[in-house]
């Protein structure tokens, strides 16, 4: 009941809001971005373009693009100082666990865009944010692997930067595979941003107080870690793994339709969608592109989820509840092909949808009827009583 708003146009809050960023039919199974449904952008656009779209409302033209991409590009490199923050924590620290410390450390860092109510401050702060979280995720990385930070190079594009500076060590350069950087630019565009989900509503409530925007997408990094939302990815991997072969799965259908059993199908069903997950329709063909291209299109894992995808898409059960495969069914599959540990599965998709939590933050603070967002709730407590001395309990 606490989650109970009542929408009040005047009121712009977290808990219920006008936006023309992103639209869900979730009965249609249908996303669009500024109008722009997401399975053609996700095949004739790219991330940066898509970025741009989203932050400014309209597709940029070709110099409008090429001004953007080198503004993100002239901002991928750290304070250096940020290196001994990094060195901070344990090896064995979750890559997530460094990107909440990081990216909120980043106002001591870059205190000269922290201030919301200066437009230019605004701007540098959400061109600084698009640019560095790929070098924040990618140094996440080489540290919890015990390698040297790669820094990045402005000859790259946007995912090739990033590959490289996950997989290049100083003994044998990365060559970036074209498919490959495609698709991880693909899985960018399909984590980009997705209307009032629980992190981009965390990153909204944060932002209404005025705090400044890193200590804010910083909050949607740590609520995005669960499990049942951008953590998901890393648990639906592990739970194919756990299935490990086709003739278990009817064994954890069941349990997933067990009320007694906590265990849930993870990359399965949403919030608001009640059919397809349009983006997980997109992630499935990326997947058997990569995979052909690696030669593991007999990877066992994939043949686990696509056995389970289609024995759970005929279940009555999950044909009653609605329950469709989501973005994470086979974004970790991908991931996972490509050479990552399933603990960067999480941190790629808080890379990626740092543009959607900027792009939603800029819309609010920009509402001059803003104020703090403040949730109520329906009070089932005790009613007012007395004080009882502790020799009279
Ligand atoms: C993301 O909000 C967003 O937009 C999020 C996201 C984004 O881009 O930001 O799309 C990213 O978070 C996708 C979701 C990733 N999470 C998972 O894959 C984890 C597994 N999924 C479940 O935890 C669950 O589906 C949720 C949390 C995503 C949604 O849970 P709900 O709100 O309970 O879903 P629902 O109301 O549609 O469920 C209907 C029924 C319920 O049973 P009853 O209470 O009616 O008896 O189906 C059950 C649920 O218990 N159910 C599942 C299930 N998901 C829902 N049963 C088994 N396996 C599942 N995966």
């Amino acid at each position: 009941q606490a989650d109970v708003f009542t929408y009040d146009p005047g009121f712009t809050s977290t808990a219920s809001c006008d936006s023309t960023i992103t639209f869900i039919d979730g009965d249609k199974g249908e996303l669009l971005h500024r109008g722009y449904p997401i399975d053609q952008l996700a095949e004739k656009s790219h991330f940066l373009e898509v970025a741009y779209l989203l932050l400014y409302g309209e597709l940029p033209s070709a110099d409008q693009l090429e001004d953007f991409e080198s503004r993100v590009t002239m901002h991928t490199m750290l304070h250096e100082q940020m290196v001994n923050f990094f060195r901070g924590f344990r090896r064995d620290a979750h890559p997530m666990a460094v990107m909440v410390g990081v990216v909120g450390a980043m106002s001591a860092f870059y205190h000269d865009s922290t201030d919301i109510s200066d437009p230019w401050q605004r701007e540098v702060a959400s061109i600084r944010l698009i640019a560095k979280m790929p070098t924040i995720a990618a140094w996440a990385y080489k540290y919890h692997i015990g390698q040297p930070f790669v820094y990045p190079k402005n000859d790259l594009d946007y995912a090739s930067n990033f590959l490289r500076m996950c997989f290049s060590v100083p003994a044998e350069e990365y060559v970036v595979n074209p498919i490959l950087s495609r698709a991880m630019d693909r899985i960018f565009t399909l984590h980009a941003d997705h209307e009032q989900n629980a992190s981009t509503s965390t990153v909204r409530l944060a932002s209404s107080s005025g705090a400044n925007p890193f200590a804010c997408i910083a909050a949607g990094v740590a609520c995005l870690w669960g499990p049942a939302h951008g953590g998901a990815n890393q648990a639906c991997l592990e739970m194919l793994r756990e299935i490990g072969s086709v003739d278990r799965i009817p064994e954890f259908i069941e349990r997933a339709k067990d009320k007694n059993d906590p265990f849930r199908l993870m990359g399965f069903g949403h919030r608001v969608y009640k059919n397809f997950d349009p983006r997980a329709k997109v992630m499935k063909q990326s997947a058997d592109e990569v995979l052909d291209l690696l030669g593991v299109e007999n990877n066992p894992t994939l043949q686990v989820a696509k056995e389970l995808e289609r024995i759970a898409l005929e279940d009555p059960y999950f044909k009653e509840k609605k329950l469709y495969p989501n973005v994470d069914f086979y974004s970790g599959i991908i991931l996972d092909a490509m050479g990552f540990p399933t603990s960067m599965f999480t941190p790629i998709f808080a890379l990626a949808r740092t543009v959607g939590w900027i792009s939603q933050w800029k819309e609010m603070i920009a509402d001059p009827q803003m104020k703090i967002g403040r949730p109520r709730q329906l009070y089932v407590g005790e009613t007012a009583r007395d004080y009882v001395d502790v020799e009279d309990r």
